[in-house]
């Protein structure tokens, strides 16, 4: 059986470290593409020289050549730029919007069929433009950022309750921003949801709500601390776990910005919401009943996301 190839868009901090994690976990082979010349082969070149050491199997390519994503199963997106200490990822937008119409022009053209997940900022933003320039079926674009946001959620409430992070869920909902919507009612230690823990002594209302604001400041609070460029190690981990929830056919439920179409009141717009990802793509997307705080803030979320759309479309007109 041939194996699976998988593509990665951008070969920059995130983009090398999903390389090294896909070649590792022998989730096919893969493909480093980047504009700047030479980078990718030369990382490509060195974590193959890792697979003797930890034996793997998997083959690397860097390219600067789209015609070499051809037939790729999966494709992850991070070209573009992250920001510094003291930007918004709204910030991005203009930079990489432009950066989307290339990367979405070469997927078109070379792996139409691929499964592409983007992780490039603005997310919500981008992962839609991505999907109108590549023009692949709205089911098989995704963006990632409710797998990270979860996974900054529950490492705190982890360290919170003094519990593995194993035990830990989390549900986060809405734009992958200062807006986002951790749900506190659905995030849970061993099933039991954290309003419970908080009558059980476990916590208190104003740790929680701390905890719920550092979340939602998760990515800034790490680009102030690495001073230039932003996380790369826990937003790549969450990523490989989408893409593996495609390969294996594990119809995983994952939050994920994905494209609604009139669930929760929103139609034609990309953001976060639980979805089940198997081997056709987005098969379902997971639509529950809110409270009136929680139903508030993810329409803020919409709001903000919108706004970000309205500048893409005064920024190429082309865009629908
Ligand atoms: N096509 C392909 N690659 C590009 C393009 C393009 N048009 N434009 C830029 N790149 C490449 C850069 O050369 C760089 O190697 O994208 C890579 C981005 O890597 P980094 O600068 O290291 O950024 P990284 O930390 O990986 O973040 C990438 O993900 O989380 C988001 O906000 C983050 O938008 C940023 C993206």
């Amino acid at each position: 059986m041939a194996r699976k190839k998988i593509a990665l868009i951008g070969a920059g901090m995130i983009g090398g470290t999903l390389a090294h994690l896909a070649a590792m976990r022998e989730m096919g082979d893969v493909v480093l593409f980047d504009i700047a010349e030479g980078m990718p082969a030369g990382k490509a070149l060195d974590i193959s020289q890792a697979a003797p050491v930890d034996g793997f199997d998997s083959t690397l390519k860097g390219t600067s050549d789209y015609a070499d994503i051809a037939g790729a199963d999966v494709i992850i997106v991070t070209a573009g730029v992250p920001r510094k200490a003291g930007m918004s990822r709204d910030d991005l937008l203009g930079i990489n919007l432009k950066v989307m119409g290339a990367v979405g022009a070469g997927i078109k053209a070379h792996a139409p069929d691929a499964f592409v997940i983007c992780i490039t900022n603005p997310l919500d933003a981008m992962v839609w433009a991505l999907r109108e320039y590549s023009g692949l079926p709205p089911h098989m674009v995704v963006g990632m950022a409710g797998v990270l946001d979860s996974a900054r959620f529950r490492r705190f409430l982890a360290d919170e309750f003094d519990v593995s992070v194993e035990d830990v869920t989390a549900f986060v909902l809405g734009g992958h921003g200062d807006t986002m919507v951790p749900v506190i009612e659905y995030s849970t230690v061993a099933g039991i949801p954290v309003p419970d823990l908080i009558k059980m002594g476990w916590s208190t209302q104003e740790k929680i709500d701390a905890i719920v604001d550092r979340t939602r400041k998760g990515g800034g609070e790490i680009v102030g601390l690495l001073g230039n460029g932003s996380a790369f190690y826990a937003p790549a981990t969450s990523a490989i776990m989408m893409a593996e929830s495609f390969l294996k056919d594990k119809k995983r439920v994952l939050p994920a910005a994905a494209n609604l179409t009139g669930q929760y009141g929103v139609d034609d717009l990309y953001v976060g919401v639980p979805v089940v990802i198997g081997e056709n793509g987005v098969e379902r997307i997971v639509e529950i009943a809110l409270n009136d705080q929680a139903k508030a803030n993810f329409q803020t979320s919409v709001d903000a996301v919108k706004e970000l759309l309205d500048a893409c479309r005064k920024i190429d007109a082309k865009l629908g």
